[in-house]
């Protein structure tokens, strides 16, 4: 049986530290779903459209030949596109204890809602600790660019966005 896990999230952008983390997932899964789901906290705020996100996570996949993920979206709730996939594993990473408190909520309140539903928790490389999407969003405001920050792939779009380096 194919081994298929979900790894959800904003992904406004995609950064190296997500990707990181799909690198790993796709070595241990057969196939690794990376889904934009809505974040209700985020509603209204992102940077990039659902299209222009899914279109960096496959520039990004492809960049970095991780041929065995691939990008979806939908909205409402992420068991409920679970069961409608058939997919029973959530990949979620976690850099600080920061993260823990409130990735760990969400863990129970999908195990409640369906309790086949497992979530897997991966420590973040220690090079991406402090990497997050809107670290980079901030950066990319003042045309801050870094290559050990996100792929070439999302570089363009930024540039696209907020023009070249100064
Ligand atoms: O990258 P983010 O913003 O931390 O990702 C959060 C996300 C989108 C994975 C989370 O908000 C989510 O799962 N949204 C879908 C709605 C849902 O299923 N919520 C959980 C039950 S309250």
């Amino acid at each position: 049986m194919k081994r298929t896990a979900i790894y959800p999230g904003s992904f406004d952008p995609i950064t190296l530290g997500h990707l990181d983390i799909i690198q790993r997932a796709s070595e241990i899964f057969d196939h690794v779903v990376v889904a934009i789901f809505e974040n209700p906290q985020k509603k209204g705020k992102h940077m990039f459209s659902v299209e222009e996100r899914i279109d960096m996570i496959e520039g990004s996949l492809r960049e970095l030949g991780i041929d065995n993920a691939t990008a979806a979206t939908s909205q409402g709730l992420l068991v409920r596109y679970m069961e409608e996939q058939s997919i029973k594993v959530i990949i979620k990473g976690l850099r600080a204890v920061s993260d823990f408190e409130f990735e760990f909520s969400m863990a129970m309140v999908n195990k409640k809602l369906n309790d086949n539903i497992e979530t897997l928790f991966m420590m973040t490389d220690t090079n991406y600790s402090y990497l997050s999407s809107s670290v980079v969003r901030e950066l990319a405001g003042y045309r801050e660019y870094h290559s050990d920050l996100i792929t070439h792939y999302v570089h363009r779009r930024l540039v696209e966005r907020f023009g070249a380096d100064p």
